[in-house]
C-alpha cells in the first residue's frame, strides 16, 4: 500500500501510471466495477468540497466499493479530545483507505505515520496532488503533454500552484507564473528554485505563446472573507481575460479548478468559451480518483 500526500513525493514513473490506469479505467470504466469490493474509503472533511467529495465517492461507487463521508467538527479529533495519532491507528482497522481534505499538511502527514491504510490528500495548505494528477490526465487528452508551456496567473502562494509547479518539473513542462511581487502570493524561494520555475510580474511575459492557462480561486477556502477586497484589488491585473488569452498559442486552452468566481480571477468570457476544458477537468477528477484509489491499494 501507498499513501499519496503530494506531487513533490511522486516520481515522474508514479505520476505516468496513475494517469494511464486512469486512462484505461476510463475507456472501459464496467471491467472495473468489481475492484474495490467489499472496500470502504473514509473521507475525512475539515474544509469544504464538491469535486473530490462527489468525485471520491462516485468512484467508489462504481468499482463496487463504498465511500463514508466525515467531518471533522463531529469528531473527538476536530473537538479537541482526541490525538491525530490514535485517529489513524482507529480507523485502519476499519476501513481500507482515508481521504482527507484537512487544511493543516503536518497533521496528514502525522496520521499517515499512524495509519495502516493509504492516505490521499484531497487538499491541504500545501498540495492538492489529486487536482493536478486530474488535470494532467485533461491536458494529455487535449493531446498537449509534449513540449507544453504552461502559464499560471493570480495566487501563486497556493496550494494548487504547488503541486502544479512539482508536477510539471517532473514532466517537463515549462511553467511561467505571473503574480504580485509580495510574500503573499509569491510561491516560496524553495519550491522556485527546486522546481526552476520562471516568475514573472508582467502577466503577458508569463502567457505569451502558453499552451495551458491556468487560474485559481483569489479567496481559497482558508482565506478569511474579509479579505475579500483588498486581495481582489491586489490581484486585479492577474485576471484570465480574452486579451491575455489572444496572445497565448492558437489552440490554447484555459484551465480552472474550480470553484471559480466570474469576473474575479478569470472573466466569463474566457471560462465560458470555446477555450475553456474546466468542465472536462471536473469530470476527470472522478476518472483519476478510481487510479488514485487502485494505485494506493496496489490493485493494479
Ligand atoms: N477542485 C476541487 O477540489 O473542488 P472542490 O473544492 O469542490 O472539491
Ligand atoms: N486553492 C483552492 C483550491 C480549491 C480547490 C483552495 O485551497 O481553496
Amino acid at each position: 500500500m501507498r499513501h499519496l500526500l503530494s506531487i513533490e513525493e511522486l516520481e515522474k514513473k508514479d505520476i505516468l501510471d496513475i494517469i494511464n490506469l486512469a486512462i484505461k479505467i476510463k475507456k472501459k470504466s464496467k471491467h472495473y466495477s468489481k475492484l474495490m469490493y467489499e472496500k470502504s474509503l473514509l473521507m475525512i472533511f475539515e474544509l469544504p468540497s464538491l469535486r473530490t467529495r462527489i468525485s471520491f465517492e462516485t468512484a467508489m461507487t462504481q468499482m463496487g466499493g463504498h465511500a463514508i463521508n466525515y467531518y471533522t467538527i463531529h469528531s473527538p479529533w476536530g473537538v479537541g479530545k482526541e490525538s491525530i495519532e490514535d485517529v489513524g491507528n482507529v480507523v485502519s482497522r476499519y476501513v481500507n483507505a482515508v481521504m482527507t481534505r484537512i487544511k493543516d499538511h503536518n497533521e496528514i502527514v502525522k496520521l499517515a505515520q499512524n495509519s495502516q491504510v493509504p492516505i490521499i490528500n484531497g487538499l491541504s495548505n500545501k498540495e492538492h496532488p489529486c487536482q493536478i494528477l486530474g488535470d494532467l490526465l485533461t491536458i494529455y487528452e487535449k493531446g498537449k503533454l509534449k513540449n507544453l508551456k504552461l502559464a499560471y496567473l493570480g495566487d501563486a502562494n497556493n496550494n494548487v500552484t504547488y503541486s502544479l509547479m512539482h508536477a510539471c518539473s517532473k514532466m517537463g513542462i515549462q511553467m511561467s507564473i505571473a503574480c504580485p511581487q509580495t510574500e503573499e502570493f509569491l510561491p516560496s524561494e524553495d519550491v522556485i528554485r527546486k522546481t526552476k520555475t520562471k516568475v514573472f510580474k508582467n502577466p503577458g511575459d508569463a502567457t505569451r505563446n502558453a499552451d495551458v492557462v491556468y487560474t485559481d480561486s483569489w479567496m481559497s477556502y482558508s482565506i478569511p472573507k474579509k479579505e475579500k477586497i483588498r486581495r481582489t484589488k491586489a490581484l486585479k491585473r492577474y485576471q484570465v481575460t480574452k486579451d491575455l488569452m489572444g496572445i497565448t498559442k492558437k489552440d490554447s486552452i484555459f484551465m480552472h479548478c474550480l470553484p471559480a468566481l466570474r469576473e474575479h480571477e478569470v472573466t466569463k468570457d474566457v471560462i465560458d468559451g470555446s477555450k475553456s476544458v474546466v468542465f472536462d477537468q471536473a469530470e476527470n477528477r472522478m476518472h483519476i480518483q478510481k487510479a488514485i484509489i487502485t494505485w494506493c491499494l496496489g490493485k493494479l
